[in-house]
């Protein structure tokens, strides 16, 4: 076994990108669990050691991929039904290898039970720590990153447009802030059997997002609460599956309700220095070409 190597799992996702880019930052060397070997090479450049490829529901590609690893960062695919066996699958093949840290990369609030992938998350949470393995769980908030899909309608129409209530309350996180949590995890022994909830710096409604990106951009931008609806439209359009399009429409009706509010502290903790605020990220997003 390599004392050293990590399992990242979901790597080619959007959060696999960003934590396998910190865990480099970090020098820690990172096996990339891909779907699909094309995207071995890019991974590569990113600075995976090496990549493995193989499908999640495969607990066989699952056990082939833990051999020799010391460490395993989970991250499931979103929404996705399966994720409790899959992420069973891991632990056992984990416990198999006799892995001395498990990572599992959850959500803020999974015992908001009415939304399905949050309660998935729980009872993977709850398979993780009876395993017996070291484990640490990260529990993160909504992205900031949300607004890179909708930027050029912000920019262009002057319209924060997102399936809640305008009024309600997010505490958005930075991605690369997690990110950086996630490598400070892996470094050490000192998070075992710790439970993070990783939440942006400030409490935003979609409202108050609109007001600071009109300052950033200089000009008027409004927030728009998209029907559900619409959003289901869209996500046909896109080609999602019924399933996903059900479950984005339960988590949006939830935080329309709800909203999605945390605490900040343990991710500053974490990272060492004051998470970047909503300001800070759209001004970034805004230089960029
Ligand atoms: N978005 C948020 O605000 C937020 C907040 C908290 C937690 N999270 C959690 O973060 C996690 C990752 O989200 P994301 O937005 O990064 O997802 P993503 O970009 O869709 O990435 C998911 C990755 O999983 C891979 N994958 C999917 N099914 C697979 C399978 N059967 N076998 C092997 N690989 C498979 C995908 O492979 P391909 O590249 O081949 O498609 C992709 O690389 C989710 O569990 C989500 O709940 C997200």
């Amino acid at each position: 076994m390599n004392r050293n190597l990590l399992l990242l799992t979901g790597a080619n996702g959007r959060t696999g990108r960003a934590i396998l880019k910190a865990m480099v930052d970090q020098q820690l060397p990172v096996r990339a669990f891909i779907r699909d070997s094309r995207q071995a090479e890019e991974l590569e450049q990113l600075g995976a050691s090496e990549c493995v490829s193989g499908d999640m529901t495969d607990p066989g590609s699952i056990a082939a991929a833990m051999k020799g690893v010391s460490k395993v960062l989970h991250i499931g695919p979103p929404m996705h039904p399966e994720e409790l066996p899959i992420t069973q699958s891991f632990i056992k093949a984990a416990r198999t290898e006799g892995v001395d840290h498990f990572i599992y990369y959850s959500v803020m609030h999974p015992l908001r039970r009415d939304v399905r992938h949050h309660r998935l998350k729980l009872d993977a949470e709850e398979a993780l720590i009876e395993s017996g393995l070291p484990y640490t769980i990260l529990q993160p908030s909504r992205y900031m990153q949300h607004l890179v899909p909708i930027w050029k309608n912000v920019t262009e129409d002057g319209v924060h447009a997102m399936p809640f209530d305008v009024t309600k309350k997010f505490n958005v996180v930075d991605l690369n802030d997690l990110a950086a949590a996630c490598a400070v995890v892996a470094s050490s022994d000192d998070h075992l059997y710790a439970t993070y909830e990783l939440a942006g710096p400030e409490a935003l409604s979609q409202e108050d997002m609109a007001a600071t990106i009109s300052d950033v951009i200089g000009r008027e931008v409004t927030a728009q609460a998209v029907p559900l609806d619409k959003v289901a439209e869209k996500a046909r359009a896109a080609g999602a599956d019924a399933d996903r399009i059900e479950q984005m429409l339960v988590m949006n009706k939830h935080y329309d309700e709800y909203g999605f509010r945390g605490n900040p502290n343990i991710l500053q903790y974490l990272i060492g220095r004051p998470a970047c605020h909503f300001r800070a990220y759209v001004t970034q997003l805004a230089s960029t070409p």
